[in-house]
């Protein structure tokens, strides 16, 4: 993420999110992209609503994959694992830093839900703004926060001539330890 920053990619901290759930018969797999929003000793950690597409799928299977796709440095990296809600007060937190219109926007946007026209959604916006004119500082949604995903695989692939890239995986062990093999690219 380092490297990525100061290359000055776009969106370093982008990463595509694989979800699958399990309510559909077809288990269908489904991709976007969130923003890394934390890194620690315990995983990543991303920002939504919890009513939206992703937290339904999240809710009924807690696996999950993300990649990293730094092509500006010939990188990808993916790690796999299973996630978990972030207490409110991460949350609570986090919120904190976003700017007055971001934390408008998610009280306003019903995010995955149909929409009829855009006009529904300026005007959800014009409304919560209204609710929250005197308020100094806005609440956290009660539909809104973080996810956190544990990763127990990570994978980092680097370009390399000759098509010979590198491929590290890192395997969580059941006693805490990384196991680390090299895969053929
Ligand atoms: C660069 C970029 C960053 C994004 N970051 C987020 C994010 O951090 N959280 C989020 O909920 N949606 C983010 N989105 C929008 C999602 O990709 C997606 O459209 C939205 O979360 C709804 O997804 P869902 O219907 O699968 O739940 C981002 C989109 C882009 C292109």
């Amino acid at each position: 993420m380092a490297d990525a920053t100061a290359a000055g990619l776009p969106e370093p901290n982008a990463m595509v999110l694989a979800t699958v759930s399990t309510d559909s018969a077809d288990a269908a797999p489904s991709t976007r992209t969130v923003l890394c929003k934390g890194i620690d000793e315990r995983g990543l950690v991303f920002y939504t609503n919890y009513t939206s597409a992703k937290s339904r799928d999240l809710r009924s299977n807690r696996r999950a994959s993300v990649t990293f796709p730094w092509y500006g440095l010939q990188r990808q990296v993916h790690l796999r694992g299973s996630v978990e809600q972030v207490s409110r007060e991460e949350t609570a937190a986090y919120w904190a830093t976003r700017p007055r219109g971001s934390q408008l926007g998610a009280w306003a946007s019903p995010q995955s839900v149909v929409l009829s026209t855009r006009r529904v959604l300026e005007d959800a916006l014009q409304a919560i703004t209204n609710r929250f004119a005197d308020a100094e500082e806005v609440p956290v949604p009660p539909h809104w926060g973080g996810w956190l995903l544990r990763p127990e695989r990570v994978e980092f692939w680097q370009g390399r001539g000759d098509r010979l890239h590198d491929r590290l995986a890192y395997d969580h062990t059941q006693d805490r330890r990384w196991v680390i093999r090299r895969l053929a690219p």
